[in-house]
C-alpha cells in the first residue's frame, strides 16, 4: 500500500514538472497551426520575416526549389515538371539529371491522349495519380498541365496540350486540377499565355484580338483558375503585344488577379523574367530558373542576381519600389507553402501502384483514335493471322524520354513491340526496325550510326514474309519533331517514312499504319491502306493498351482533339503567311483571330483530311432525333438536349457525342458552329439509352470588342447533336430571348 502511494507521489511530480515546462514555453504560433485560417497564418508569417527574407522566398535558390523561410521553420517548396508524371530529379545548379535510383515514376499518356478520350472522369483520375506519385517523392507543385491551344501541327509542345478547342480543354483541365490538388500538391497552369509555337519562343511578340484572346486562348486558363481553383500559373517565355508574358500587366494584374480572383502564386517559366520594375509591378510572384540575361543559361550559383531577387531588394532599400509590391507576392508564395508543404492534413501519396498502371493503361486505350477501318483491316483477332509484322521504330522506341521539359525515367514502358508480343506470341510476330532516328536531344538532330537503305530492305524482306503489316511510324521526341525549343519544319513524316510505307505497300498491300505522335502529319499514302490509327506518346502501358485496341480486346473511343488538315497551307495559322506563323522581325500575327482549327475549315469551306472529333470504333451508333426541354431560353437558363443513342453493332463500345452551336444571324462573324457540350457514352452491343447533355445558355455569348464583356444575342440557335465537327447527326433549334 505504501509502496502504491509513493509512485503515485513521484508520478505527480513528474506530470507537475512537465505541466510547467509546457507552460514556460512560447505558445504555438498562429502561422505554426493548422487550426488557424490560412489567410491569419500567412499575415503571421509575413509579420515575423525581415525584407531579406521576404525577398529570398520569392526567388528560386536551385534549379526546381524556392527556399522557404529556414529560421521561422517554413519549408523550401520542392517543384518537378510534368506534365505526363513526376520527372526524374536534377542536380542543385545545373540541367544534369541527379541519376538517383529512386526516382522512377509512371508515365502517363501524353495531355493530346488524355484530351482525346474525351472523359473529364479520366482527367481527375490522372491528376490524382500524378499528384500520389508527386506527393510521395515530396514534390509540392507539378509544373502542368500544359493548356495551350493546338494552333499549327508544326508547334513542338502540341503533345503537352490538349488540343486546339477550348472548351475540350476547359473541361479536361477541371478535374486533372482538382485530382492533383486534393493531394496537398499545386498543379501549375502553363504557359500563360499565347505560347502557341516553339519556334521563337523566348522573344516572338503576339498580337492577337481581344475577342480571339478570351474566345480561344485564354478560356482553358479560366476553367483551370475559376473552376479548378489552380494554386499556380506559369508564365510564358514569349511577349504580349510587346510586354513579356511572365510579367505582363493585362495578363497578371488585369485578367488573372482582378478579372478572375487568382489568389495563388504566379511564377516565370524558367528564365521567362527581364525586368525588374515589370516584374515587380505587374503580378509575377515566383521567379524561378532564371539568369540575368534572362535565359536559362550563365554564370552558376547566380540566384542572388535575379530579377526579384538583389535588384529588387535594392529598390525597395532606395525607396524606388514600395515594399508593399513585395509583401504581396510573399503572402501569395506563403498561401501556397500553407496549402502544400505545411498542410499537415494533406495525404503521404503512393507510387508506382498497380492502380497507378492501370489509370495509365485505360487513359492510353480510350485516347488511341481509329481513323479508318475498310474491309474489316481491325481487329487483327488473335489467330486471325499466322505471320504479323510490326515495322517502325516506334514500335521500340522509348517515348517517354526526350521533348524537353516532359521527359520521364518510367520505372517501365512496355513498348508497343512487346505489347503485341505479349498478346499473340513471339512465333506470330517478324519485327524490324524500317527507319531509324537518333538519341533523343534537347538542341541537336542526332544521327542514327545506322544504315537507312539496309533498314528499308530489310523491312520489305520482312513485309513479303507476313500476311499482314502494321507499320508504327509517327514522329518521336527528338530535335524538331515533338519537343520542346523548335518547332517542326514541314507536315511530313520524318525519317524517309512516307517512302518506306509507300514501298512496304507495293510488297504487301495489307498494310496497316500506326501513327505515334502529339501533331497532325501529311498522309500521301491513304488512299493505298485499309487502317489507320492516330496513337499518342502513351507512357509506361503504352505496349498493352495499343495490343488490346489492335486484337480488339479494347474497342477504340478516341477521338482527334484537333483537326488534321490535307495540307500545311489549309491550317488557319500558316493560311495567311509568315506574318502570322512563325512571325516576320519579331512579331506575328494572328491573323486567323477566332477561326483557329474546325472553325476554320468549316467556316472557309476548307475540308480537313481528318475533322476535330473524328474517331471511329469497332461497332456502330445510330443516333435518334434531338430534343430540347424548352424552345425559348433566357440567358440564365441551361438548354437541356436529349436523343437517343443505340450501340447497332455487336460489340460493346463508347461513342463521344458532341454538341455543336451556330448561331443564325449573329452582329458579328462568327464560326459556322463551336463546341458547346460533350458525353462519352457507354453501350453494350445493341444497349440503347437516352442521352441528355445540359448546356448553360450563356455559353453560347461571344466576346464583344465594343464593350470589352460577352454578349449573349437575342437570335435563333441550332445545336446540333454530332458525331465529329463534320458529321452532324441531329438538330434541334431554340429561340434566346431576354
Ligand atoms: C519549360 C517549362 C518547364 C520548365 C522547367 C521550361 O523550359 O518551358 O514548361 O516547366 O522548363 O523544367
Amino acid at each position: 500500500m505504501k509502496h502504491s502511494f509513493l509512485r503515485i507521489n513521484t508520478l505527480s511530480a513528474v506530470l507537475l514538472a512537465m505541466t510547467a515546462q509546457v507552460m514556460a514555453q512560447e505558445p504555438t504560433p498562429p502561422y505554426l497551426d493548422n487550426n488557424h485560417p490560412i489567410e491569419v497564418r500567412v499575415e503571421d508569417a509575413l509579420s515575423r520575416m525581415t525584407l531579406k527574407e521576404k525577398i529570398a522566398i520569392i526567388h528560386a535558390q536551385s534549379k526546381f526549389s524556392s527556399p522557404g523561410c529556414p529560421r521561422l521553420g517554413i519549408p523550401e517548396l520542392w517543384m518537378s515538371d510534368g506534365p505526363h508524371g513526376v520527372r526524374m530529379e536534377f542536380v542543385w545548379d545545373n540541367w544534369d539529371h541527379a541519376d538517383w535510383t529512386n526516382d522512377s515514376c509512371t508515365a502517363y499518356p501524353a495531355l493530346t491522349c488524355l484530351a482525346a478520350t474525351f472523359n473529364p472522369e479520366l482527367a481527375f483520375k490522372y491528376g490524382n495519380a500524378i499528384g500520389q506519385e508527386a506527393r510521395y517523392r515530396e514534390k509540392d507543385v507539378i509544373l502542368g498541365p500544359g493548356v495551350n491551344i493546338y494552333r499549327t501541327p508544326l508547334s513542338g509542345r502540341n503533345f503537352e496540350y490538349m488540343g486546339e478547342d477550348p472548351y475540350l480543354s476547359s473541361r479536361m483541365v477541371v478535374p486533372y486540377v482538382k485530382g492533383m490538388q486534393q493531394n496537398g500538391v499545386a498543379a501549375c497552369l502553363k504557359h500563360f499565355a499565347l505560347n502557341n509555337q516553339e519556334k521563337d519562343r523566348d522573344k516572338i511578340n503576339v498580337e492577337v484580338s481581344d475577342r480571339a484572346l478570351y474566345e480561344i486562348y485564354l478560356p482553358a486558363f479560366k476553367a483551370g483558375v475559376q473552376e479548378g481553383g489552380v494554386w499556380t500559373v506559369m508564365g510564358s517565355y514569349n511577349k504580349f503585344r510587346g510586354q513579356y508574358c511572365s510579367h505582363n500587366d493585362l495578363l497578371i494584374n488585369q485578367i488573372l488577379k482582378k478579372d478572375w480572383g487568382f489568389d495563388g502564386v504566379m511564377m516565370t517559366d524558367w528564365g521567362s523574367a527581364h525586368d525588374t520594375d515589370e516584374a515587380a509591378r505587374n503580378g509575377l510572384d515566383l521567379e524561378m530558373g532564371s539568369w540575368t540575361n534572362g535565359l536559362t543559361w550563365g554564370l552558376s550559383s547566380a540566384y542572388d542576381d535575379y530579377y526579384l531577387a538583389q535588384p529588387f531588394l535594392k529598390k525597395i532599400e532606395s525607396g524606388e519600389l514600395p515594399e508593399s509590391l513585395l509583401d504581396e507576392k510573399v503572402r501569395r508564395v506563403l498561401r501556397l507553402t500553407f496549402r502544400t508543404s505545411m498542410n499537415r492534413n494533406r495525404p503521404y501519396g503512393c507510387k508506382l501502384t498497380p492502380e497507378h498502371a492501370e489509370i495509365a493503361r485505360k487513359i492510353a486505350e480510350e485516347g488511341i483514335v481509329l481513323l479508318k477501318n475498310e474491309n474489316h483491316f481491325f481487329p487483327i483477332e488473335k489467330g486471325r493471322y499466322q505471320k504479323i509484322a510490326v515495322i517502325g521504330e516506334n514500335a521500340v522506341k522509348q517515348l517517354s524520354l526526350g521533348g524537353g521539359s516532359s521527359e520521364l525515367k518510367p520505372q517501365k514502358e512496355i513498348s508497343p513491340l512487346e505489347g503485341m508480343i505479349e498478346k499473340y506470341g513471339k512465333e506470330h510476330i517478324l519485327f524490324t526496325l524500317g527507319y531509324a532516328s537518333g538519341e533523343p536531344n534537347y538542341s541537336n538532330e542526332l544521327p542514327s550510326g545506322l544504315d537507312a537503305d539496309s533498314l528499308v530492305q530489310e523491312a520489305l524482306k520482312v513485309a513479303r514474309e507476313a500476311d499482314v503489316v502494321l507499320f508504327f511510324g509517327g514522329l518521336n521526341k527528338n530535335f524538331q519533331q515533338d519537343c520542346e525549343g523548335d518547332d517542326r519544319r514541314s507536315m511530313d513524316l520524318p525519317f524517309g517514312q512516307n517512302e518506306l510505307i509507300e514501298k512496304i505497300i507495293q510488297v504487301n498491300p495489307n498494310t496497316g499504319v500506326i501513327l505515334i505522335s502529339g501533331n497532325a502529319v501529311s498522309m500521301p499514302w491513304l488512299s493505298q491502306i485499309d487502317g489507320l490509327m492516330q496513337s499518342w506518346y502513351l507512357g509506361s502501358q503504352a505496349g498493352t493498351a495499343t495490343a488490346n485496341i489492335i486484337c480488339g480486346e479494347a474497342n477504340p473511343s478516341g477521338k482527334l482533339p484537333f483537326s488534321i488538315p490535307v495540307k500545311l497551307e489549309d491550317n488557319s495559322a500558316h493560311y495567311f503567311g509568315a506574318e502570322s506563323y512563325p512571325g516576320v522581325n519579331g512579331t506575328q500575327y494572328y491573323k486567323d483571330d477566332i477561326l483557329v482549327g474546325y472553325r476554320w475549315h468549316d467556316t472557309k469551306k476548307i475540308d480537313p483530311l481528318f475533322p476535330f472529333g473524328y474517331g471511329l470504333s469497332y461497332t456502330t451508333f445510330q443516333y435518334g432525333k434531338a430534343r430540347t426541354d424548352k424552345k425559348t431560353y433566357r440567358a440564365d437558363e441551361s438548354v437541356k438536349i436529349s436523343f437517343t443513342l443505340k450501340n447497332t453493332g455487336d460489340t460493346p463500345g463508347a461513342e463521344t457525342v458532341q454538341v455543336y452551336m451556330s448561331q443564325k444571324k449573329p452582329s458579328v462573324l462568327r464560326p459556322v458552329k463551336e463546341l458547346k457540350g460533350f458525353k462519352k457514352v457507354f453501350l453494350q452491343a445493341g444497349e440503347e439509352q437516352v442521352v441528355e447533355i445540359e448546356i448553360p445558355v450563356r455559353s453560347f455569348a461571344f466576346y464583344d470588342e465594343q464593350t470589352a464583356d460577352w454578349k449573349l444575342e437575342n437570335d435563333s440557335y441550332s445545336l446540333h447533336v454530332a458525331s465529329s465537327s463534320k458529321a452532324i447527326q441531329a438538330t434541334a433549334k431554340i429561340q434566346v430571348k431576354n
